[in-house]
């Protein structure tokens, strides 16, 4: 059967790639997916249970429930400091199809949106699949991965619609500070521009850092579309919840194209969803904190070994390893890794060609399964 060639020419995910190799493979060590090995929170899940029984089994609104939406508006004020209220807020299956949602409305075929890389590569499969181009800023290790205001202007042209940010970013767990932000945030102004802020990892923030949301720049909630998710935060990867912040008249539309979409996301989800921002926090910042002692083992780790070298990532739960020392390519020593002990990391590639000679490694599963990996690797390269 002919398909289309607008999917025949959606690349295709580097990450999934090594997942199903290392399929082939038992005892496997997992640095691959990024997913978490923390169990979502016990009233989360009752909240579900209850949903459920409660009836929550039928079609509501394409928007989200309104308890949803005004928990995520309330937590934003709160906690992002965004002036938005529950009507500026849609809810997504997770912030994968936000981001659709959101390209689908802004731009039309042959627009450009600047991203900065390496990225989610997902990133460049919505810009792509609205016929939109991505323009890519890469960003170095030497500025600890921070994309500038100044590459960013210097890419625009007169196609550009919109800038993605992503801070905490995955994979290089580069932060943008306020400073950055509000750089970023005039050049958005003097071109005209949405920003769209992409921030699933904003809990999961290091060094006593706190995370900042370009729409709580003063004057900026008109110029940039928020997209946020359940599933890091809550160690809800699995649930497929998110949302968008955007000014009204655009959140509407795409409320509109999420009817066409799936319609609602899950109602009892929805329900549970709401009790996770309002109900105790605790176990969010347990999690980041647990995060915060795994990625010191693991970078520490990584820099014993030889031919690597790693910057502490300021937060997400990715380490962007500098393996150009070992005189391999990413995808080499990724399949070395694999093949020879059975661990499974992301060549940096899979995240734009400036990601190559880097290896992306997640340190979000337990820390003895961490260390278990790291020897592996040192068995192959040795330490330093
Ligand atoms: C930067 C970034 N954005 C968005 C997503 C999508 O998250 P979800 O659709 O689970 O909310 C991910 C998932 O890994 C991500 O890393």
């Amino acid at each position: 059967m002919k398909v289309s060639n607008k999917i025949l020419s959606m690349p295709p995910s580097g990450i999934r790639a090594m997942f199903a190799m290392a399929e082939k493979y038992d005892n496997v060590i997992s640095f691959g997916l990024g997913d978490t090995a923390f169990p979502t929170p016990p009233n989360v899940i009752k909240a579900v249970q209850n949903a459920f029984e409660d009836g929550y089994t039928h079609y509501v609104s394409c928007q989200g429930l309104k308890m949803l939406r005004e928990a995520v508006a309330k937590k934003s004020r709160e906690f992002n400091g965004i002036d938005c209220s529950e009507d500026n807020v849609h809810i997504a299956f997770g912030a994968g199809a936000a981001l659709l949602l959101t390209f689908f409305t802004l731009v039309d075929p042959g627009d450009e949106v600047i991203v900065h890389a390496p990225c989610f590569p997902n990133y460049l499969q919505y810009i792509g699949m609205t016929g939109a181009v991505p323009v890519v800023v890469e960003t170095y290790e030497k500025d600890r991965f921070r994309v500038t205001p100044q590459a960013l202007e210097a890419a625009i042209t007169p196609r550009t619609r919109a800038i993605l940010i992503n801070s905490p970013c995955n994979p290089t767990g580069a932060i943008l500070e306020k400073e950055d932000l509000e750089k970023i945030a005039q050049v958005a102004v003097k071109h005209d521009l949405v920003i769209v802020s992409d921030e699933p990892y904003e809990t999961i923030i290091f060094d006593g850092k706190k995370h900042c949301s370009i729409a709580s720049l003063p004057g900026m909630a008109d110029h940039v579309i928020t997209v946020n998710s359940l599933s890091k935060t809550y160690a809800m990867t699995g649930w497929r919840v998110g949302y968008i912040i955007a000014p009204v008249a655009v959140r509407e539309q795409m409320t509109l194209l999420q009817e066409a979409m799936g319609s609602n996301v899950t109602s009892a989800v929805q329900v549970a969803a709401a009790e996770a921002l309002n109900g105790p926090q605790d176990a969010v910042w347990e999690m980041a904190r647990a995060y915060e002692k795994r990625r010191n083992i693991l970078v520490d780790g990584l820099n014993s070994i030889k031919g690597i070298s790693c910057l502490m990532p300021g937060g997400s739960f990715y380490a962007f390893a500098n393996i150009r020392k070992t005189g391999m390519t990413s995808d080499a020593l990724a399949h070395m890794l694999l093949e020879k002990v059975q661990v499974v990391t992301t060549p940096g590639n899979a995240f734009g060609d400036c990601g190559e000679g880097y290896l992306r490694l997640v340190f979000a599963q337990e820390e003895a399964t961490i260390e278990a990996g790291l020897e592996r690797i040192r068995s192959i390269l040795g330490s330093k």
